[in-house]
């Protein structure tokens, strides 16, 4: 149920329950995010700074816009509302294994891996970091796909430049060995090798869609604290369509908090959030 949105004096826009529901509304049917009613004062902070962007005087009117399945907001709208926390080496055990299963594949051989909600580009990264680590001991010939739906966090992502205290819990060697650091304006900045950025490829996916322009097979797929915003349905869905891209010892990397006993007839668990075909 959706708690009462209590008037608020100190707010500039008026922000009513209405306009709550429908935000949630939108971004579920977009984006396949369910909004939990506890995230009003994100959702007005967080858009309240595309209505001033654009000088729009009322949540109304803004969302009216919206109403538009082709409006030019609608990606600042999504870019807006999505969660984009991660950083290098998350679940560092996820790694360990992607290692693992690389060291196993046939010598020569091609291995696609995606990154399927990759944010900023700190997990595609690392996987490439961690293929690069494998590369001294087996000669494969890597890709990596990252896509995610948010605009913005693909961009930074492309960029590949990061604050050095993004890597600080990096060993000296991978730092030296996969960053470059910014001197001058870019004091304080790391940029990943460029080797690293040839393995990536960066490409806007919206994991609701119902078709995803992508072959694979992947050996891995990272689906990681994305899941957690859709709900169950919608999990099966797209498990439903992402599942057939493993190869058939491929594996899927979820996040830790995510759970899919509802999917059992999909994906069975074989490692601490580690999941491969139902056989
Ligand atoms: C919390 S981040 C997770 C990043 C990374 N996978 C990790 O675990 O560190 C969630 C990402 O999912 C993306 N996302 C949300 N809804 C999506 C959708 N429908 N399709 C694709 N990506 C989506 C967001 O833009 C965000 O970058």
């Amino acid at each position: 149920m959706t708690q009462a949105v209590l008037p608020d004096s100190t707010r500039e826009f008026e922000f009513t329950p209405a306009d709550f529901e429908r935000v949630r509304k939108l971004i579920y049917q977009r984006a396949g995010i369910a909004l939990a009613p506890s995230k009003q004062d994100m959702v007005y902070s967080r858009l309240a700074r595309r209505l001033r962007a654009r000088q729009i005087d009322s949540f109304k009117a803004y969302l009216d816009d919206l109403d538009d399945p082709l409006s030019a907001e609608w990606e600042a709208f999504v870019n807006a509302l999505t969660t984009n926390l991660t950083s290098f080496f998350r679940e560092a055990h996820h790694f360990d294994r992607l290692y693992e299963l690389l060291l196993k594949q046939t010598p020569g051989s091609e291995v696609l891996l995606w990154s399927s909600a990759s944010s900023t580009g700190e997990e595609p990264y690392s996987m490439a970091i961690t293929v690069m680590e494998a590369l001294d001991k087996v000669r494969l010939r890597v890709r990596i796909l990252a896509t995610d739906l948010d605009t913005n966090v693909l961009e930074t992502a492309r960029q590949g430049v990061y604050a050095l205290d993004r890597i600080e819990k990096l060993s000296e060697e991978r730092k030296r060995r996969f960053f470059l650091r910014g001197s001058g304006s870019a004091q304080g900045y790391v940029r990943v090798r460029d080797e690293l950025r040839a393995m990536v490829s960066f490409q806007q996916l919206n994991l609701l869609d119902p078709q995803w322009p992508l072959k694979g097979p992947f050996t891995v797929i990272f689906c990681r604290n994305v899941m957690i915003y859709f709900d169950k349905p919608t999990q099966y869905r797209v498990l439903q369509k992402m599942v057939p891209l493993l190869t058939p010892d491929g594996l899927l990397f979820t996040g830790h908090s995510e759970s899919f006993f509802h999917a059992t007839d999909l994906i069975q668990p074989c490692g601490r959030t580690i999941y491969r075909r139902a056989r």
